[in-house]
């Protein structure tokens, strides 16, 4: 959070007008400073400020905070003798350990202080077995446990360090129980039960120091891999990930209502970083194939609408006008006299109360409700949200109710906390989330930054989202800059996940360049001409970027269109003939799917049309329709160096074809009068000046995918084949066109077949296939 910075200078000279015109001293600043550290003030030194002390990493202020309180006095008050301090941080206890020992035995254990587990004889290690007490208060790793097979349905579920547990038996339905020592913070499930299937209820709990917060990492890694069940439409298939679930049918309806707590934002820093950390959020939920719908409020003593959901689901409000809303959003009254949590969620019930009514409880039945808060819990007025929650959940659940048993209902509400301030009111707070099977649904922040932003930004970029072709990040606006080389940025890469380099060599040691599309996670789509060569090929390299490194892949076979004949045509003078100039590489093994490596979207799959997010049945013909129209700008890709740049150009249809086409007659080679002979129907024609200067390709983009961005959804619809005049030599690899230069592209469409025949093959289980749609 941020505030203004207050210091002793000024002491003394700190004088408000107060309403009522007279002048009046309020608070002071007298021996408010902190060994160690410094503060910030929320409202200067009226009444209702905030004192927020700030410690290096490692460290925690003690105390927290101080309130200037109605009589002008601080709380706790400050005093010469003992002034505020910053702490080194400490972890909880380790010494819960059952059957073991933990390694060395201290009385307290420090920040960056180091422990080894040693299991008795007759026990095996489960967990980590070296943890190190973390900057916030957490220890690394996994709570170990020393296990012995002792035939018990559920395994031994531990003590994490820092609680006590009661319960000793792990049969079905037996129930463990969890406390805090010392006063910390129970984050997670008290109680848990064995159930049929083998595994405990709830979430492992953890105990939390006051000064405990969850890292911008940790918050992404299980704040992500819960929301992204709520979103994907996909299963993993890691099915060793248990409690993977599809959630979403793909005709679902998703609800996701957010609050955001404004009530100590003086500070448009503050807000302004609330609003972006939001937009971040809804931007990498759209890249999912579910289209939610939104409520967006924030709150203080009343509620600032962004948008409703009422407006939302019928179509009054779109997308683009809720990021303009939430991008313009200010606070015009300084409305801090209070903080109503309840409000926000007496909002929400009574929103799903009139989608209900709208939609019927038949329909209703289908929603999902998925609502995040962020709150510092604390409020004076409104009373606490607990009973709100509870209809809530009684709506949803259908008075099913939390006796430990299953609820088959659970999937469709998650009330996600982001407990977020310099001190959270953690018993306000932590009853009001749903509980479900290794979710985590509260989380501790110290404060709202520009680190929540990337937070939102990291949670799709993980490997579970497999099923997402075309996923990629959006670097704007330098991006588009052809002057200079865009992609100096590292993080450019995670543009274009889906390209290769191929490398051919022959016999003679001569090397040819193509690039390629990953389309799998084991093939590659690419050019048949750069494998067409009089001498022979001696080794076929791809290179793909994988976990921050250039690696080489083995190719295990490389598959030519069975029409792919470049000398088809010779006898018709003409020289080289491109027609079906498609090929597919399969790797030896399938690639990781990183940020920065991922299969494109290709035409006429099920995966394109849920990346396109077309409900019901389509079919090819349909893709066609929506991927392909005269004057549709195309993007292409480059290699200089070793990075990829970006080229546009406007695909020529219709009547706009024959014109484009014609200037192939002019090409070296070719001694015909009828154009189709040259570039049959197969093709796509770009270049030219006209209604845009259309960048030309260059010959190692060769093979590259030619695609459409929709949101953050790559698809390609062609490949780069052939053209009639080299002008990269001359004028670079971001060459633009003359007005008789013209690029084919081997137009996807004409070769579904072929692609299919491989990528669809479902006989085999060699490979992961793709869903291909009927024509
Ligand atoms: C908010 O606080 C930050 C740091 O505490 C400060 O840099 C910024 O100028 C403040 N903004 C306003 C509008 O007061
Ligand atoms: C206040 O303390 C924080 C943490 O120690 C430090 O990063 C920051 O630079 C300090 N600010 C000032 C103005 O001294
Ligand atoms: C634990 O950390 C404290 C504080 O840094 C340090 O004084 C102590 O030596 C550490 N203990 C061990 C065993 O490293
Ligand atoms: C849930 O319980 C409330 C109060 O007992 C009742 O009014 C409502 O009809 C019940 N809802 C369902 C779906 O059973
Ligand atoms: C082009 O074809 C015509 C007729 O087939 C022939 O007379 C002419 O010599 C050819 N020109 C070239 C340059 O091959
Ligand atoms: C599909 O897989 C089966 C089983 O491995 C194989 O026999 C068949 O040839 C494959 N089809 C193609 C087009 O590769």
């Amino acid at each position: 959070m941020g505030f203004s910075v207050f210091w002793g200078l000024f002491l003394g000279l700190l004088c408000f007008f107060n309403m009522g015109g007279g002048v009046w001293c309020d608070c002071n600043v007298r021996n408010l400073e902190i060994e160690g550290g410094n503060y910030t003030l929320t409202k200067q030194l009226q009444s209702g400020s905030t004192v927020v002390y700030h410690c290096p990493e490692g460290y925690y202020p003690y105390p927290a905070i101080r309130r200037c309180q109605l009589n002008n006095r601080w709380n706790p008050s400050p005093s010469r003798w003992s002034p505020a301090r910053c702490k080194m941080v400490e972890c909880p206890d380790p010494n819960t350990l059952e059957n073991g020992n933990i390694l060395p035995p201290q009385v307290q254990y420090f920040v960056n202080n180091e422990t080894t587990v040693e299991c008795y004889s007759g026990f095996k290690l489960y967990g980590s077995p070296q943890r190190y007490c973390l900057p916030n208060g957490k220890w690394s790793g996994r709570t170990p446990i020393c296990r012995r097979d002792s035939g018990s349905h559920c395994p031994d579920p531990g003590v994490p360090p820092g609680a006590s547990r009661t319960g000793n038996h792990f049969g079905i339905s037996d129930k463990v129980t969890y406390i805090c020592n010392n006063n910390l913070i129970l984050v997670g499930s008290t109680e848990r039960v064995c159930q049929e299937n083998g595994q405990w209820t709830g979430i492992e709990p953890a105990c939390y120091y006051r000064h405990t917060y969850d890292t911008p990492q940790e918050i992404s890694e299980e704040f992500g891999s819960a929301i992204r069940s709520s979103l994907t439409t996909l299963e993993s298939h890691d099915d060793t990930q248990e409690g993977r679930r599809i959630r979403i049918p793909k005709s679902g309806i998703l609800n996701i209502y957010i609050g955001m707590d404004i009530s100590e934002s003086i500070n448009e820093t503050y807000i302004d970083n609330s609003k972006k950390a939001i937009m971040k959020l809804i931007d990498k939920i759209s890249a999912f194939s579910v289209t939610p719908n939104y409520q967006i409020d924030f709150f203080a003593s009343q509620i600032y609408k962004i948008v409703d959901i009422i407006d939302f689901s019928s179509g009054n409000v779109d997308l683009p006008s809720v990021m303009r809303n939430l991008r313009d959003f200010r606070v015009t009254t300084r409305d801090t006299s209070g903080t109503d949590l309840s409000l926000v969620f007496k909002k929400f019930y009574h929103q799903m109360s009139l989608l209900k009514t709208r939609v019927g409880e038949e329909v209703f039945k289908e929603h999902r409700h998925v609502i995040i808060v962020f709150t510092d819990g604390g409020f004076n007025m409104g009373g606490s949200p607990e009973p709100t929650v509870i209809k809530i959940k009684n709506m949803v659940y259908m008075n099913h109710t939390d006796d430990g048993k299953i609820n088959p209902r659970d999937e469709y509400l998650d009330i996600y906390i982001f407990a977020v301030g310099s001190e959270i009111y953690d018993n306000n707070l932590m009853h009001l989330t749903t509980v479900r099977p290794n979710e985590k649904h509260y989380f501790r922040l110290d404060k709202i930054s520009k680190e929540l932003e990337q937070t939102f930004d990291d949670i799709i970029d993980e490997r579970e989202v497999v099923g997402l072709c075309g996923l990629h990040r959006d670097y704007t606006p330098s991006v588009n800059n052809y002057n200079r080389n865009p992609l100096g940025d590292v993080d450019s890469r995670k543009m274009f996940p889906w390209v290769v380099s191929i490398i051919v060599t022959v016999e003679t040691g001569v090397t040819k360049k193509c690039l390629g599309s990953l389309v799998t996670p084991q093939f590659i789509l690419t050019a048949a001409h750069c494998f067409t060569t009089s001498d022979i090929i001696t080794k076929i390299e791809v290179e793909v970027e994988e976990y921050n490194k250039i690696r080489v892949k083995e190719v295990k076979r490389r598959i030519i269109h069975p029409n792919y004949n470049i000398n088809a045509k010779k006898h018709m003078n003409i020289g080289e003939f491109y027609d079906y100039d498609v090929a597919l590489l399969q790797l030896q093994k399938p690639v990781d799917i990183t940020i920065s490596l991922r299969p494109i979207c290709i035409p006429c799959t099920q995966e394109t049309s849920d990346a396109l997010k077309l409900v019901g049945k389509k079919t090819c013909t349909q893709h066609e329709e929506i991927l392909l129209k005269n004057g549709d700008q195309l993007n292409f890709l480059t290699k200089t160096n070793d990075f990829y740049g970006k080229k546009s150009a406007i695909v020529k249809l219709g009547s706009n074809r024959e014109a484009c086409i014609k200037e192939a007659l002019k090409a070296p080679g070719i001694n015909t009068t009828n154009a189709e002979e040259v570039v049959t129907g197969n093709f796509l024609c770009t270049g030219g000046r006209f209604p845009q200067r259309d960048h030309i390709a260059c010959q190692g983009d060769s093979g590259g995918a030619v695609y459409k961005n929709y949101e953050r959804r790559s698809i390609q619809v062609a490949l780069v084949s052939w053209g009639t005049k080299d002008l990269c030599k001359t004028r670079g690899s971001f060459a633009e066109s003359d007005e008789t230069s013209r690029d084919f592209h081997i137009n996807l469409f004409r070769v579904i077949p072929f692609l299919k025949s491989h990528l669809g093959n479902d006989t085999q289980d060699e490979y992961e296939v793709l869903t291909f749609l009927d024509m």
